[in-house]
């Protein structure tokens, strides 16, 4: 909203603008791609549309003060300075949310992508780009700003690259809150007070959100911040199709469910995807009607997007006091007869607590391996974003009803009628 006032105002400001027509024009398009993208897009793939604005926000404000450069050369030192900054930050907020929509599209793998001596890379490319921007406050240069350009382009993608589970929502937070930085940066640039105030403002509040989100994930923020330096090579991906599972029929679900004391429902990501929650909320109100005791448990980084989980279970009016927070439930788990998975996976999966070298290490998860019993709904036995096996899946207690969950909780509600 900033950013649209600071651009409104630029008309009335009695600068003479050139290129009125191409500036309207582009005003227009980007107008109209941003209204239908934003209209059309799933709530499930909302946070990498998210990126991608949060990018393009970078890049212009790193395409701006490049020409700012160009029409100014070599103007006064803090001119530089804050030239020098913007092209880094808006460069790396760009290319590292393009690598945050890749991963979250799955247009590449959404895995930690960790490249042969990439550590040491990173730390030359970063001190490369440090030392290029020193040199061109000190010395400008035309070949410079486009060797800085391109090594905060490098630096963005080697940044993100490495990135992976509960690390991707904390750094698309951070690289909002640079997109921030950037264009705060490229007010004094332009002279124009009122992007300055915007982007100090987006800055701000974006570096408060990480922080929140990092300490509510259990990962120091440390970890994200200097992930692509330290990174190494994870363990191997298992799609476990090679070790023995248990499946069962709806009707076994059914029976496990109605005739147990206690019952928690774990929504995920899948849940979203195939659009279940009136079904889950249907089932759950079976179940009570029963006697049941029924309580949804909510883990905070579940779906693709904070509060993802809330939001999907409010439209489907689930009563609000029947969500639990994950401290809250946790300690349920163990006197629970039948935790039932609806589309997740990477939130409960034990490897968080055990497995040093998983992508998820460290993050808390709803201790579902801890209940009597554990029914997965998922459609194959891929692994979750993470890209890696969960043990629960193996456990002798567990049961999988494989499908779509819709057509599975349909199954499962009709057989429920019939006991
Ligand atoms: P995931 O670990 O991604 O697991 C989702 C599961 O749903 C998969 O096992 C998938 O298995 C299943 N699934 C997908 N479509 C389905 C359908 N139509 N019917 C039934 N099952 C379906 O999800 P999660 O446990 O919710 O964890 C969230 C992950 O996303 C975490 O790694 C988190 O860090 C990451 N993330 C979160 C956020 C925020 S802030 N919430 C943002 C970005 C990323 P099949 O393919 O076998 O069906």
């Amino acid at each position: 909203m900033g950013a649209v006032l600071a651009t409104v105002v630029l008309f009335f400001s009695g600068i003479e603008l050139l290129n009125l027509t191409l500036i309207l024009i582009a005003l227009a398009v980007g107008s109209v791609i941003g209204a239908i993208a934003a209209r059309k897009v799933k709530m499930t793939a909302m946070p990498q549309l998210v990126a991608l604005f949060n990018g393009v926000g970078g890049g212009a404000a790193a395409l701006v003060a490049v020409v700012e450069y160009m029409v100014h050369g070599e103007a006064d030192l803090l001119f530089l300075i804050f030239t020098v900054a913007t092209v880094i930050i808006g460069a790396v907020a760009f290319s590292g949310s393009i690598v945050t929509y890749l991963k979250l599209q799955e247009l590449m793998t959404s895995r930690p992508v960790v490249i042969p001596l990439g550590a040491p890379i990173t730390i030359l490319v970063a001190i490369a780009t440090l030392a290029g921007g020193v040199w061109l406050v000190l010395d400008p240069q035309d070949w410079l700003l486009v060797a800085l350009l391109a090594l905060s382009l490098l630096f963005g993608v080697l940044f993100v690259l490495p990135v992976g589970g509960a690390d991707v929502p904390i750094v698309i937070s951070l690289l909002n809150a640079m997109t921030g930085l950037a264009v705060a940066a490229s007010g004094y640039v332009l002279d124009n007070v009122l992007l300055l105030i915007a982007g100090t403002l987006v800055g701000a509040s974006g570096t408060l959100l990480t922080t929140l989100m990092a300490k509510a994930m259990g990962r120091p923020l440390t970890s994200t911040l200097f992930g692509a330096f330290t990174a190494k090579a994870t363990g191997a991906v298992g799609t476990g199709e090679d070790r023995p599972v248990r499946s069962g029929s709806a009707n076994d679900v059914a029976i496990m469910l109605g005739f147990a004391n206690k019952v928690i429902l774990v929504p995920g990501y899948g849940l979203a995807v195939a659009q279940a929650q009136n079904t889950l909320r249907e089932l759950a109100e079976m179940l009570t009607e029963r006697g049941v005791e029924v309580d949804y448990a909510i883990h905070p980084v579940a779906g693709r997007m904070p509060g993802h989980m809330n939001v999907l279970l409010a439209e489907a009016n689930v009563p609000y006091d029947q969500l639990k927070e994950m401290d809250e439930i946790n300690p349920e788990f163990s006197s629970t007869d039948v935790v039932l998975v609806v589309g997740a996976n990477d939130v409960v999966n034990p490897a968080a607590r055990t497995d040093k070298t998983a992508p998820i290490y460290g993050m808390p998860i709803l201790n579902v391996d801890a209940a009597q019993q554990v029914v997965f709904l998922k459609r194959s036995m891929r692994p979750g974003f993470a890209g890696i096996e969960n043990a629960v899946l193996f456990d002798p207690k567990t049961t999988l009803l494989f499908g779509d969950a819709k057509d599975s909780l349909t199954k499962v509600v009709a057989s429920l009628k019939n006991i």
